[in-house]
């Protein structure tokens, strides 16, 4: 039966890329969409309230807490998730720079580190120091005391600055 009080309604947006049309409710935060209804269980949901960064999710290029967004304001945007970063089985720099720095220990927080770190270099593909730390500090690592990231994000910045066109 139809909820009269949140009813639900056609919802268009780009996921990954590709095209998704789906419906949601008022209520239902973009994390919930994405983990239920189109198989991102890559976003990470933890507090819940907008403080740690392991559910961030890129709309329009702008890393968000999608614990926090509501699903209808991404109508009509383009959404990035973790499980959209890989291309024909290979990582991306930023992906492989954390794989290949051991950046996480039980990797709670790494889809969101590594959704925050491509937003940081589509930015600035040469943060220094105090850009990163400041970047990075939106999200927290119950586990790895941060320095094995900090390298992670400036092996991928080289790396990106290396196989740019
Ligand atoms: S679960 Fe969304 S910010 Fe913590
Ligand atoms: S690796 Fe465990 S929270 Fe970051």
């Amino acid at each position: 039966m139809p909820d009269r009080l949140d009813p639900r309604f056609d919802l268009s947006f780009t996921l990954n890329g590709a095209p998704v049309e789906t419906a949601t409710t008022t209520a239902t935060a973009l994390a919930d969409l994405l983990r239920e209804g189109c198989g991102g269980r890559g976003t990470r949901l933890a507090c819940e309230r907008a403080v740690c960064g392991a559910c961030t999710v890129l709309v329009d290029g702008v890393p968000r807490a999608s614990c926090s967004v509501f699903a209808f304001e991404v109508e009509g945007c383009a959404v990035q998730m973790i499980e959209g970063l890989e291309n024909d089985g290979e990582l991306s720099p930023v992906q492989a720079a954390f794989a290949d720095n051991s950046a996480f220990q039980c990797g709670y927080c790494t889809a969101g580190m590594i959704l925050l770190t491509e937003a940081l270099l589509a930015r600035d593909p040469d943060p220094d120091e105090a850009a990163i730390r400041d970047w990075i500090s939106s999200n927290i690592c119950r586990c790895t005391g941060y320095s094995l990231i900090l390298e992670a994000v400036r092996d991928a910045a080289r790396r990106k600055r290396e196989t740019a066109p």
